[in-house]
């Protein structure tokens, strides 16, 4: 469902932090802090007086929860060791904003409102040891916060986080834990992808068929949907009744969230056309979709599909009252069943539009307009800039900054979540150490160091950025462990960007603050991923012993690297502890991972070495991606093969033929050449259409050995691995290896991406 997946190899190695947590680790760092001398002890002689807000009553009774006493409110008969936390109300601040100040005799708290109070008591509770954020009552008789200075306020006023519960149903408890944790971090929008191919999941009373036969699936793909693994033959189905949605927009509520719901439109639609087909172009029967991937099942814009979606929206506006924005998806529409149909085509020709694009435009201006008509503002992807912006929508942007930067030049409001930096769903670590995911390479560095505000944008265009959004799609994530695993840490990077000042950024002090944070997490039995501890091998070649040498790292301070290394020729292996870069001798299969406090802190990393005549050789290579380079200069050459979910293994090009020149140093004797390519149409990687290879002993005068016809290739839809050998005459004598390979250079007709570049990828040159 993704188009070109952005990938970039980024090793982002930090060594600091201790092993003590940092006692000030607020996340996100506030706008103004600083630390001072001494604590604050909370204890059954602490005072709690000055305003009543939901925020303070709140916070009054969960630590009544978690010590079993009361903090004293009657100021008559004050003890000597009474201390006091005091919230006062300072008009003001801006409505999200607070001064908080932590002595050891008094904490002071002022806002403007509920909602400062709230941002300040989530400070407050960070400064405290993780165990408050458990809910059982705590065997202490007091709780240390350190003395500090905060002013503090949100960079953005947008701080988004998106969850699909179309692609799995995902029940009201984990969505409200989930809501916990955004107001834990200070995110303020929840954005709810409620409907798409796999499942509607929100009810709606004018049409019953939408619970019985859109929220339900027969069966879903298994395994990634490059791959042809078949069914599961499992329904899969739920949907969130009204008085649930009710239930969820009010905990929001109580946590300063607002629920965005989405209701998409016109492509995604199959589980509602499945349960009413006239919705349809064709009219035809569909089941609800058990496959992933862009659909060619839209809605036509039919005068039938604008009453059916004016009379759903007016079930769902009223749901969310407190919401100014209803999302209208508008996202990934194919156009092949529009040009077929005569209902659209008749449009087209009575409205004059130029073309099926118009035509998505006109018809989300229709349900746009519908729902500002209601006194909502209307939100929609990026693609709702095609074929011209439908009036007062605001952007989505998320195949790249593009669209959020032609919407403010365009005077739009926008909100940015690329899915280069944004999309959670995709890869954090290495993809051998992962869990399957949908492709993609997002480290939890790469999250954090994206700025919301494009740099070629105009300063007076910064305020139609309203702030960023994680995405969370969920093809691949079917349960809430797996949802929390791709969340956390990352979540964390983007609440730190939504919320603090840009000049405050520091990854490494953010990777020390986050130590409490997995502390925390772990007490609310949160399953965060420590992907970014796992160990990285960096492949360099030993001049003095003509082999590849391996140096490894974790970003864990006090972890030691313990590794296992098992090669052709001696089948015993060892667990070595790590200390400095070594060789690799032969043929061999490399395991390794980070060890804290003698016990397994990271995912194991695994890579297998195969070592040629061309290992450690340099090459020179026309027309590379920068974005899809292999990571390092030799990586056709490291002896590292790639397979097809390590794509930051790969070298690729964009819509150009290929052009490699390998130099093996010396004249060697070779018998055969082979090389990798990768076919995977899904992520618009397509093998090329016919490779060739040249021999030269001079680099200049080239001999032709062979070209091998690769076209049927184009027709397969799956992902495939090919193999490439060239057979030689026995031992030639070769210097210089020239592959040259044509690239489709578009995507082809009937493809999602028809006439975009298309990827080549190519891995290990391997001279035997
Ligand atoms: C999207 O990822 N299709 C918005
Ligand atoms: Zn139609």
């Amino acid at each position: 469902m993704k188009k070109s997946i952005f990938l970039l190899f980024l090793f982002s190695i930090c060594l600091i932090g201790n092993a003590q947590n940092n006692p000030y680790s607020i996340i996100p760092q506030p706008t103004k802090f600083s630390r001072s001398e001494g604590t604050f002890a909370l204890s059954n002689t602490t005072y709690i007086m000055g305003r009543e807000e939901q925020a303070i009553i709140d916070f009054d009774e969960k630590i009544n929860n978690l010590m079993g006493f009361s903090m004293l409110k009657n100021a008559a008969n004050i003890s000597q060791n009474a201390n006091f936390i005091v919230f006062e109300l300072d008009k003001k601040l801006p409505r999200e904003a607070y001064n908080l100040t932590v002595t050891p005799k008094k904490i002071s708290v002022s806002a403007s409102g509920d909602a400062g109070f709230f941002y300040a008591i989530q400070t407050l509770y960070q400064l405290m040891p993780a165990e408050v954020y458990g809910k059982k009552m705590l065997n202490m008789k007091q709780i240390s916060i350190p003395a500090c200075t905060v002013y503090d306020e949100p960079r953005f006023s947008y701080r988004g986080s998106h969850l699909d519960v179309a692609r799995y149903f995902i029940g009201l408890d984990y969505v409200k834990k989930h809501l916990d944790l955004m107001a834990q971090y200070k995110l303020n929008y929840f954005h709810w992808h409620l409907t798409d191919d796999q499942g509607w999941r929100i009810e709606i009373k004018q049409y019953p068929k939408l619970q019985e036969i859109a929220s339900m699936r027969k069966q879903t793909w298994i395994g990634h949907y490059n791959n042809n693994d078949g069914y599961d033959g499992k329904p899969h189905g739920g949907y969130f009744t009204q008085e649930e949605i009710k239930e969820i927009v009010k905990y929001a509520e109580a946590r300063h969230i607002t629920v965005i719901p989405e209701i998409e439109m016109p492509g995604h639609a199959t589980a509602a056309i499945a349960a009413y087909p006239e919705l349809s172009c064709t009219g035809e029967q569909y089941d609800v979709a058990g496959t992933w991937g862009v659909l060619e099942t839209v809605f036509c814009p039919s005068e039938t599909t604008i009453q059916f979606l004016k009379n759903v929206l007016d079930e769902v506006i009223p749901l969310f009252p407190n919401s100014p924005y209803i999302h209208l998806g508008g996202d990934e529409c194919p156009k092949t069943r529009w040009k077929e149909c005569p209902k659209c085509q008749k449009l087209i020709a009575e409205k004059g539009l130029k073309d099926e694009y118009e035509l998505q435009s006109y018809f989300m201006n229709i349900m746009a307009q519908y729902v500002i008509s209601k006194g909502k503002k209307v939100i929609g992807w990026d693609e709702v800039l095609e074929g011209g912006i439908p009036d007062d929508i605001i952007i989505m942007s998320w195949q790249g900054e593009a669209g959020a930067i032609d919407a403010a030049n365009l005077n739009h409001e926008s909100i940015m979540c690329p899915s280069a930096y944004l999309y959670l769903d995709y890869y954090q670590g290495e993809p051998e150490s992962e869990p399957l995911a949908i492709g993609g390479f997002i480290p939890l560095a790469k999250v954090y160091n994206f700025d919301p505000i494009p740099k070629e944008l105009p300063e007076d265009k910064h305020h139609y950025i309203l702030g960023p959004q994680a995405n969370l799609w969920r093809e691949y994530l079917p349960d809430s462990k797996q949802v929390e695993y791709m969340l956390f840490p990352r979540l964390c990077a983007l609440a730190e960007i939504a919320w603090s000042p840009k000049e405050l950024r520091n990854f490494p002090d953010f990777i020390n603050r986050l130590n409490h944070h997995f502390d925390i997490l772990t007490i609310e039995n949160v399953n965060y991923s420590r992907s970014h501890f796992n160990v990285k091998a960096t492949v360099g070649w030993n001049t003095e012993f003509q082999k590849p040498e391996v140096s490894l790292v974790t970003a864990c301070p006090d972890c030691e690297i313990r590794y296992n290394i098992s090669s052709d020729n001696s089948k015993k292996t060892t667990s070595i502890v790590y200390t400095k870069p070594f060789i690799i001798q032969s043929d061999a299969s490399l395991s390794a991972a980070a060890y804290k406090n003698g016990k397994l802190f990271s995912s194991v990393y695994k890579e297998s070495f195969s070592l040629s005549k061309s290992t450690g050789k340099s090459y020179e290579m026309k027309n590379v991606n920068p974005q899809y380079n292999g990571g390092h200069a030799l990586a056709l050459t490291d002896g590292i093969i790639g397979d097809q979910f390590s794509w930051n293994k790969w070298v690729g090009t964009l819509g150009n033929d290929l052009d490699v020149v390998l130099d093996l140093d010396k004249i060697e004797e070779v018998n055969q050449i082979s090389m990798n390519f990768l076919h995977c149409p899904g992520s618009w990687i397509f093998a090329p259409k016919d490779v060739t290879l040249y021999i030269s002993d001079d680099k200049v005068n080239w001999k032709k050995i062979e070209t091998k016809d690769l076209s049927n290739y184009q027709t397969i839809s799956n992902q495939q691995l090919l193999d490439i050998d060239f057979k030689l005459e026995k031992n030639m004598k070769i210097r210089y290896i020239k592959v040259t390979a044509t690239s489709l250079k578009k995507c082809p007709v009937g493809h999602a991406g028809a006439g975009y570049d298309c990827h080549l990828f190519i891995n290990e040159i391997i001279v035997k």
